[in-house]
């Protein structure tokens, strides 16, 4: 028995979204890791407020990457989980250690933008498939996103 006979989701639409959410979830590990090396690597004026921002966005992601797995799961597929596969998935760069401050606000502002585009397409690819659950965790990832772009432009201004 699997999850997909009791969920009434189309078999074939739900292999296309577990297909475009392996990639997103390559793109949220890479993600990750560059949040965790800004946290700990970057210097200067607003070290102590951006040092715990960047720890709170890191954390978040975490929550978002299990529960992008745990979704593929629901619809048959099974995650995967091998960081020498994220590397080749992922369309997000790993990054070096970064210590300005404004490069990293960059970095994040550009791989969000990236995030939103993925996710915006996945959306419209589940809405085919009448997967409202996907679309709802996408549309809430959304809504979390832009607000952080807007917050991220206004303290770089
Ligand atoms: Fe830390």
């Amino acid at each position: 028995m699997k999850t997909l006979d009791f969920i009434q989701l189309d078999e074939s639409g739900a292999k296309q979204v577990v297909n475009e959410l392996q990639f997103l979830l390559a793109d949220l590990q890479i993600y990750y890791t560059n949040l965790r090396s800004f946290h700990w690597n970057i210097k200067g004026k607003g070290f102590f407020e951006l040092h715990n921002k960047f720890e709170d966005m890191y954390s978040d992601v975490a929550d978002k990457i299990d529960e992008i797995a745990e979704r593929i799961l629901m619809l048959g597929g099974t995650p995967e989980n091998k960081f020498s596969e994220y590397l080749k998935k992922s369309r997000i760069s790993e990054i070096g250690a970064v210590t300005n401050t404004e490069d990293a606000l960059h970095n994040i502002l550009e791989t969000l933008s990236h995030l939103i585009a993925v996710e915006r397409k996945i959306i419209e690819l589940a809405s085919n498939y009448n997967d409202e659950v996907t679309n709802s965790q996408l549309s809430d990832y959304l809504v979390e996103q832009e607000k952080e772009v807007w917050m991220i432009l206004a303290y770089l201004s």
